[in-house]
């Protein structure tokens, strides 16, 4: 039995075994029913009373205590058991446990209003940024009207339109896939490294670009979501036939990334759609931007969470191009 198979054995007994989870039940003072089931077959599963409480799964911080100055709360914190032990059975994801838990530890958590308010001056400034459809395409050097994807290849929209609805669990919202589809054709993409799969709509338009072309191959770095069991999910919109241009990396990005992109500088496209904290970009802007080639684009979904993106392009001294993209969000893109 190889180490990770031990320590994930291990992690399985210690949570499905009752008095061990009575026990850390009491001891952090929540109601057991809270505490995620484990099954050989579908891994950890997370209890419906807690499922209707989003934003509280997967944080690892519960909020204890009085609120601090400078947009911070809570001095008092305790772990979030349910988050821990969900943890402690992903022994791939140990390292990630470590990094979440001394941060928790060093970094006091934010206010809401203060992260709303980042929010709402990083909208204010996408808005102001926007670019109209002509002058993106002057500034990208793209053609004016760009096909859509589902346009360019009906079937496999279809499939994996098919493969999302009747995929068990739910996951995280399509990147900007007909720009990432077109960008691959105008970069003449050899190398593409994006960060962020879940379902795998952009990978899924890469891979059609990069078939179209006949060449290059993509690596997606993905870590499932925390508490939701979407593992075996992951890429499930990616048909078989496009699988032999695709590794999938299923590690953190700060563990993925720095071996990924060594083996495979200089990149033509990267795609960031992954870890949405400003901590999370910070690090995974640099990353990927220090190992594209000139000319090279770096794209970014959801620019207008919090500020990274701006001060991002700030500091590699770049004028974004800034496009709208899903449900009132924006799309950022960097040339290097
Ligand atoms: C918005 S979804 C990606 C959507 C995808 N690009 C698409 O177009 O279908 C974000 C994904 O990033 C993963 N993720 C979040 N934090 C991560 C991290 N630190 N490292 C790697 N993956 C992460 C999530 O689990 C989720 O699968």
């Amino acid at each position: 039995m190889t180490g990770e198979a031990f320590f994930s054995e291990l992690a399985s007994r210690a949570v499905t075994h009752e008095p061990v989870r009575k026990r850390v039940a009491s001891f952090v003072s929540v109601d057991l029913r809270l505490l995620p089931r484990y099954s050989r077959e579908g891994g950890f599963t997370q209890p419906a009373s807690s499922r209707r409480r989003p934003g509280h799964a997967g944080s690892w911080i519960q909020r204890v205590g009085a609120g601090e100055p400078h947009g911070t709360i809570g001095r008092r914190k305790s772990v979030n058991v349910r988050t821990f032990l969900w943890f402690l059975g992903q022994p791939p994801l140990y390292r990630e446990m470590l990094r979440r838990l001394a941060w928790s530890a060093v970094t006091p958590r934010t206010r809401r209003s203060y992260r709303e308010r980042q929010k709402l001056l990083s909208r204010e400034w996408c808005a102001a940024s926007v670019h109209n459809p002509d002058e993106s395409s002057r500034e990208l050097g793209l053609s004016g009207d760009l096909p859509s994807v589902a346009v360019l290849h009906p079937a496999a929209w279809k499939n994996a339109e098919l493969a999302a609805r009747t995929c068990p669990v739910r996951m995280g919202g399509p990147g900007a896939v007909d720009l990432l589809y077109h960008a691959c054709l105008h970069l003449h993409a050899e190398r593409v490294v994006e960060t962020g799969v879940a379902y795998g709509w952009s990978s899924l338009a890469i891979l059609l670009a990069l078939e179209a072309t006949q060449q290059g191959s993509l690596v997606s770095i993905d870590m499932p979501y925390v508490l939701r069991g979407n593992s075996g999910q992951v890429g499930c919109v990616v048909p078989d036939a496009l699988r032999k241009r695709w590794t999938l990396v299923r590690r953190p990005d700060r563990d993925a990334l720095p071996k990924v992109l060594q083996g495979m500088t200089p990149i033509d496209l990267a795609h960031y759609d992954s870890d949405k904290s400003e901590r999370g970009r910070a690090f995974g802007y640099a990353m990927l931007w220090s190992a594209l080639r000139p000319g090279g684009w770096l794209i970014s979904d959801d620019i207008h969470d919090n500020l990274a993106f701006r001060l991002f392009s700030e500091q590699v001294s770049r004028k974004p191009v800034v496009l709208p993209g899903r449900d009132g969000s924006y799309v950022g893109i960097l040339k290097k």
